[in-house]
């Protein structure tokens, strides 16, 4: 490896003293020579693109067009020729983000394309016909199990009535040249391995050099300066390149899990990416209610009068605040653990809790902590290398995530994964939520996206969380046609490389979320 997160092959291919011009050129004739052209390319046609350094991809299950802006970008100059998302408000930003793309070129449901209207199979040559020739084909498909594995069944037919199916079938139809497929991490846990093994197995069977090992990617690890952002999203990318007949199939992992370039993900900090206040329309719609700034201030004062340095990093669980542990034979070891802990800490700390508890925290309302709702009674302290004495603990300075699972507080660095089942991060230093246009920049899109599109609120939190990272994209995009030897994007190999080789970051992911697959 070179340094952390970018295998060394490819510094050398772009970085040792090659200037960019030089680069295109000399890589671009070396990749005509070595790769076979589709069905539908002349050389000549291949020629006159290469030399404009620019190629034409497919965005299936578009959403709101995380791989367009990706891959559109000047960097990489590619153009989309077709995208299809069945969710009319997607294809309604979609449309408004690209004014200049034929509205027929904006389609819905994939199996328009690979089903005929009797349901059967749409034959290779008629899908053939209707998509466009492309070089590169995108999809962030949603996640669906395979009933059997690859190996019981046949490959191709495991994973027949899923949407993988749909995108398996345009690639026999069109083989283009590189594939770029993006999913949650789970596909590639162990509780989907016949899935991603599957998926493996039947894109090398389509003739595709594909990695065995997953490789997955999230922005945090990214400097600002590759694309980076405040977001912990680890997501797959399945990085494929068709080869000749014959050529291997297995690759290693284009690029490893972990931060890039000497960038240490701790020094984000999301403040950056926040608008200012004054700039926000309806700015009374983000800020906390009443109640929460209730809940919030109660745990403050909770965090502040319990006078150990070291909170419980346990959830805490304020019902289970008794003398004894409510433990029976039916509890779980999990729950038994978690009310044996907070009842020693509860003895550990009773004459400052129980006046805590006797407090009411809106003033004339009487509302005391046990009147909070339930998941409100219960605090996750995910701050203590942030903020580690009891003296400084405050939690107005945090993350803050209302969840159902309980109130989590972590250090306002990198927030975690959006995800479409909104709870939207609060900043507590602002007392109010992210914006939509807030949740946007932490996918790497342009502040115009939600507000030119006219979306309300909700649809737009729920298409960003659904989003693919635009600058992850570009990260992974230019590894994949870096191996390949293609040009696009290779100023973001240049700039990795540019960074040097630097030892691995040790890299305290304690107080990082866990993820909340979408
Ligand atoms: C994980 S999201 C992909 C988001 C996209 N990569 C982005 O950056 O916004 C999956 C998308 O697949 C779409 N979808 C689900 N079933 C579909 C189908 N049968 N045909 C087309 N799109 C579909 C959903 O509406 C959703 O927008």
């Amino acid at each position: 490896m070179g340094h952390h997160g970018v295998p060394r092959r490819h510094c050398h291919t772009f970085g040792a003293g090659w200037g960019p011009q030089r680069l295109v050129v000399s890589e671009t004739q070396d990749w005509q020579r070595r790769l076979p052209l589709t069905r539908h390319q002349s050389r000549g046609d291949l020629d006159l693109r290469m030399n404009q350094s620019a190629f034409r991809f497919i965005d299936l299950f578009a959403g709101v067009g995380g791989f367009h802006h990706a891959l559109s970008a000047p960097e990489f100059g590619g153009k989309c020729v077709l995208a299809c998302d069945i969710d009319d408000s997607c294809r309604e930003v979609y449309a408004a983000t690209w004014p200049s793309m034929p509205k027929k070129a904006i389609h819905g449901d994939i199996r328009d394309f690979t089903l005929n209207e009797d349901g059967s199979d749409r034959s290779p040559t008629e899908l053939d016909r209707l998509i466009p020739d492309h070089d590169v084909l995108c999809a962030g498909f949603p996640c669906q199990p395979f009933s059997k594995s690859g190996a019981q069944k046949g490959v191709l037919d495991s994973t027949r009535g899923t949407l993988f199916f749909d995108i398996v079938k345009i690639i026999q139809a069109k083989q283009p040249r590189f594939l770029l497929l993006e999913n949650v991490r789970n596909l590639a846990g162990p509780r989907h391995q016949g899935t991603w093994v599957t998926i493996v197995q039947t894109l090398r069977e389509l003739g595709y050099r594909v990695s065995g090992e997953p490789v997955v990617f999230s922005p945090h690890f990214l400097p600002r300066e590759l694309g980076g952002r405040p977001q912990s999203r680890d997501r797959v990318f399945i990085l494929a390149t068709r080869v000749e007949a014959g050529a291997p199939l297995e690759q290693d992992p284009l690029i490893r899990r972990g931060p890039v370039g000497g960038w240490n993900p701790n020094q984000w900090s999301v403040e950056d990416w926040l608008l200012d206040d004054s700039e926000i329309e309806n700015i009374d719609t983000y800020r906390l209610r009443d109640d929460e700034v209730a809940w919030l201030d109660a745990w403050q004062h909770f965090i502040q009068g319990i006078p150990a340095d070291d909170l419980p990093g346990f959830p805490i669980w304020v019902d289970a605040f008794t003398n004894k542990p409510n433990i029976d034979d039916d509890t779980p070891a999990w729950k038994a653990d978690f009310l044996r802990k907070n009842s020693n800490f509860y003895r550990q700390n009773r004459t400052f809790i129980r006046s805590w508890l006797r407090k009411s925290w809106i003033p004339g309302r009487g509302y005391k902590v046990a009147d909070f709702p339930a998941s409100r009674r219960k605090f996750e302290w995910q701050a203590r290398l942030a903020q580690p004495k009891a003296v400084n603990r405050d939690l107005w300075q945090l993350a803050i995530h209302f969840r159902p699972s309980g109130i989590r507080v972590k250090p306002a660095t990198y927030l975690p994964a959006l995800v479409a089942i909104t709870q939207t991060s609060v900043i507590g230093a602002r007392r109010r939520r992210i914006t939509p246009v807030e949740a946007g920049r932490l996918q790497g899109l342009p502040d115009s996206v939600f507000p030119n599109a006219g979306v309300d609120d909700s649809t737009a939190y729920k298409q960003a969380g659904n989003g693919v990272n635009v600058g992850t994209v570009q990260f992974v995009a230019a590894h994949l046609f870096a191996s390949a030897g293609a040009p696009w994007g290779s100023s973001i190999i240049e700039t990795t490389c540019a960074a040097g080789s630097t030892n691995v970051i040790p890299f305290d992911e304690t107080e990082q979320d866990e993820e909340d697959a979408a």
